[in-house]
């Protein structure tokens, strides 16, 4: 061969390997049987609280393939418009599906809020989304940034709909979800809402303490925070078991006012500064705070009330703030976390299906990622581990002498045991299910 016609071949050889023909994005890795989505229900202390019913079918549109099928097109960066971002992008699975910088990084520019948690979005109020509620209806909270330049900007949906058509997995994907492979924007709105609305924290240490079988109570600290919260925060945040907007209200809350965002008054004139409170559940996951993400960390949000708070319309968080003690701060922060749900931000039918699951045989019984946590602890020590089919798992504490001190079991991926009452020492955690079991070691300081 001649030098030259070798300097060209090697000259196209780079071309292809540098150029996109080679770029694709993988398939999901999907359990062979779905996660189950379908039997999300509410426990009782919600479903019938003292301050009225909470809405018992607002999971019955939820089926396990049309949120399995909601999963693939949450974290689908195909769906926008550079095949470089998704929903997931400023929705991150371990921070309660927020973003942890005050304004997420756009298609072009940074977004204009910080973004939102979207747990418990379809028990919350049905009428009131984004910051300033200017969505009246989850449905177009969804589908606004499908279409936004900035942010999926998927401006023309039916070329996005082409790239879905070719790939090897959407067809299919609806066709089971909706016994139709026929992909249009409403079914994929849909399915979005199918997996959002599967996005609950019942398994937080607060909705544990009130089902007696677990064993779980709250602290004396976290249950002094709790009186505090009842007495100054529960009015905007609502009632004392929901911590979720229930209806469509908006605040003030004395933040300092910033005149380039002036909230529900950008629509109306007359509430300027007024704002979504959102959900306080799961909020320790999602710093930053506020619609800028102007306070860093919870801490900084109780120093707000504490003393931080300006002259508000009806200054139901007083000019100058509550002045909490620094043991009332230490009270309410404790309170706020128990209201975070571990499951919802480790558990596998909430993750990214574009990465290969650690373990992704279903049929297999599988203990392998195991956690305890606080480990160290005080009074409660959380068990999580993998439990993709739901399966009952039991698990056992001994003591450095080997003795059985405590047990539990459950159906989900994580128990919460309360150790309070156990001497401050080492212990082995074991979890067993069915033939499999796996043991680590916490210990337990006060
Ligand atoms: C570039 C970042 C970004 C992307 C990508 C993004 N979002 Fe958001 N999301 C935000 C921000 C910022 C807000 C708050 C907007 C506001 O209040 O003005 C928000 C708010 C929301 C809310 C309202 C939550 C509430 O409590 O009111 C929903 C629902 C939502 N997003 C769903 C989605 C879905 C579904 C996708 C994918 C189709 C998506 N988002 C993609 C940044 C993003
Ligand atoms: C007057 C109504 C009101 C009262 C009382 C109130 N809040 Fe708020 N809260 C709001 C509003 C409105 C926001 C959102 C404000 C914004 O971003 O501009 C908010 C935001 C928050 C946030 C940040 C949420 C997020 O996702 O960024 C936390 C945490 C919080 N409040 C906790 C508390 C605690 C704790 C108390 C009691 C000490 C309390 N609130 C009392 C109205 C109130």
């Amino acid at each position: 061969m001649n030098k030259y016609l070798f300097f060209v071949g090697i000259c196209f050889l780079i071309f292809v390997l540098s150029s996109n023909s080679f770029d694709f994005t993988g398939d999901p890795y999907l359990p062979a049987a779905p996660f189950d989505y379908e039997t999300e229900l509410f426990p009782d202390h919600l479903l019938v609280s003292p301050w009225g019913e909470n809405d018992s079918t607002a999971f019955d549109h939820i089926t396990n393939d049309g949120a399995t099928l909601g999963r693939v097109l949450f974290f689908d960066e195909l769906l926008s418009a550079n095949d470089d971002m998704s929903c997931a992008t400023c929705h991150r699975q371990e921070l309660s599906f927020s973003d942890d910088v005050p304004f997420s990084e756009g298609a072009n520019n940074n977004t204009f809020r910080n973004s939102m948690k979207l747990n418990d979005l379809a028990w919350s109020s049905h009428a009131a989304f984004f910051w300033d509620i200017s969505q009246p209806d989850l449905r177009t909270a969804i589908k606004l940034p499908l279409a936004d330049p900035n942010e999926i900007g998927a401006s023309d949906i039916n070329v996005v709909i082409n790239k879905m058509n070719a790939t090897s997995y959407y067809p299919n994907l609806f066709y089971q979800a909706f016994g139709t492979s026929l992909i249009t924007d409403s079914l994929i709105v849909e399915a979005l809402l199918q997996f959002i609305g599967s996005m609950t924290t019942f398994e937080s240490k607060f909705d544990k303490s009130h089902d007696i079988f677990s064993g779980v109570t709250l602290s004396l600290e976290e249950n002094r925070g709790r009186t505090i919260f009842e007495a100054n925060c529960e009015l905007c945040h609502t009632d004392g078991n929901s911590f979720n907007q229930r209806f469509n209200f908006v605040h003030n809350n004395g933040l300092v006012e910033d005149s380039t965002d002036m909230g529900v008054g950008m629509l109306d004139s007359t509430l300027f500064f007024l704002f979504k409170p959102p959900s306080l559940r799961n909020i320790e996951l999602s710093a930053p705070f506020m619609h800028d993400g102007r306070f860093a960390t919870l801490e900084e949000v109780i120093d707000h009330y504490a003393e931080g708070a300006i002259n508000n319309d009806w200054n139901s968080v007083p000019p100058g703030g509550f002045g909490y003690s620094v043991q009332e701060r230490a009270d309410l922060l404790a309170f706020l976390k128990t209201l975070t749900d571990y499951t919802l931000v480790t558990h596998e039918k909430w993750s990214d299906p574009f990465v290969p699951p650690t373990s992704n045989d279903p049929s297999q019984v599988d203990v392998s990622d195991l956690s305890l946590f606080p480990n160290p602890t005080a009074d409660v020590l959380q068990v999580s581990f993998d439990n993709r089919q739901n399966l009952m798992t039991y698990v056992q504490i001994f003591d450095a002498g080997g003795r059985l001190v405590k047990k539990s079991s459950g159906h989900r991926s994580l128990i919460s045991l309360n150790v309070g009452h156990l001497p401050t020492g080492n212990y082995v955690a074991t979890i067993t299910q069915e033939d499999a079991n796996k043991s680590a070691s916490f210990v337990i300081a006060r």
